[in-house]
């Protein structure tokens, strides 16, 4: 049931704001202040913790790495499950290793699980699927709560992953004593507040539409994002890729000069995602390397950052404000509604995109 919309994919992108709440609650504690886990997990006993998981899991791992990193100092690594799985490497003791999918069936991702078997201290999941393969074999499987997920491009399972991956890197921040009570308890605050800014920026649909037109003309489109914003930029042209058959790819806006710049010019469309933060500036002056050599700019970013570029980007697509540490929760939507009116405008099959399953079981 596509409960009125026109495809499950625009069905489970609206679902984000109550999926979300929910996962928000199940892992608060009754006084809301701090992060519960369904069994108790010591943080503090750990040197290290290796991330593995596919496609926009692996992406969800990416910006995780940037929270267990700066909010609980713990260092992460972050691999492919199909490169990880065959390089075989040497797991460190006082390692956790935490497998992130969707389905919880990806070969790939549960031959990597396997492999840390017996090796890692603990085996950690975040999965949308409890009885699945992957959470059955962890020590500890954290369900994100999302509900069945039909599209075959992930929307709400992304959001929802990443939500419960920062509540565990708050739990770790508690532990390892790398943010205090009152810190933990304004992010947990601003995450219950997560539902109601998401449903601005869905009613940010038209102009992201207008913006999906443009972007359906194009061969080929880059996505440049800095800190939390480039594994944002990964998942938003895996998504455009994935369901509108456009070329896409993302780099770290840092990298622009260290090779991509090259491609820039009037048909190659450039989304920039960049929320008004500590490094708005310098992703601005890679933007105005791209205009400088003609390129197209859809800007993402919020009211601060719109009122500072002014209208020098194609199109400029304005989020609300939101704690910086929440920005790929939010920006991931306006990523999805980009790749997902660029297909309807192309007149792609958008829940069933060409060459793809839902699940990938086989190597
Ligand atoms: O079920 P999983 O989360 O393990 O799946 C991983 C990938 O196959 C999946 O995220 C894939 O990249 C999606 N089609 C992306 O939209």
């Amino acid at each position: 049931d596509k409960g009125g919309h026109k495809h499950f994919m625009a069905k489970e992108i609206a679902e984000q704001p109550m999926v979300i709440g929910e996962a928000v609650r199940h892992y608060l504690s009754a006084d809301g202040n701090s992060v519960e886990l369904p069994e108790d997990f010591d943080f503090a006993g750990i040197d290290r913790l290796t991330m593995v998981a596919c496609g926009t899991a692996f992406y969800a791992c990416l910006t995780a790495k940037y929270w267990f990193e700066q909010l609980a100092q713990l260092p992460v690594e972050v691999d492919i499950a199909s490169e990880f799985r065959y390089r075989e490497p040497p797991i460190a003791p006082r390692t956790v290793a935490l497998f992130v999918s969707q389905s919880g069936e990806t070969a790939d991702t549960l031959a990597a699980l396997r492999y840390c078997d017996g090796k890692a201290d603990k085996i950690l999941s975040v999965v949308n699927v409890p009885e699945s393969s992957i959470a059955r074999e962890s020590d500890l499987a954290l369900p994100i709560l999302a509900g069945v997920e039909v599209g075959v491009a992930s929307t709400k399972a992304f959001t929802c992953q990443l939500t419960v991956l920062l509540m565990l890197a708050l739990k770790a921040a508690e532990q390892r004593g790398t943010l205090t009570a009152d810190e933990i308890a304004d992010k947990l605050s601003a995450l219950r507040a997560v539902p109601a800014t998401l449903n601005t920026a869905l009613e940010q649909e038209g102009a992201i539409a207008a913006a999906a037109r443009k972007l359906s003309e194009a061969s080929d489109v880059l996505f440049l994002g800095r800190g939390l914003m480039y594994p944002l930029a990964l998942e938003g042209a895996l998504k455009l890729k994935e369901i509108s058959y456009i070329h896409a790819e993302a780099y770290a806006s840092g990298e622009l000069k260290h090779g991509p710049i090259a491609l820039i010019d009037k048909t190659m469309p450039v989304v920039v995602m960049a929320p008004y933060d500590a490094l708005y500036g310098k992703t601005v002056s890679n933007m105005q390397e791209v205009l400088a050599r003609g390129g197209k700019v859809v800007l993402i970013t919020d009211a601060a950052g719109a009122a500072e570029t002014e209208d020098s980007a194609w199109q400029t697509i304005v989020m609300p404000e939101i704690d910086p540490v929440l920005t790929p929760v939010l920006y991931a939507v306006p990523a999805q509604l980009l790749a997902y009116h660029t297909a309807v405008a192309k007149g792609t099959d958008v829940d069933q995109p060409r060459n793809l399953a839902k699940s990938v079981t086989v190597e």
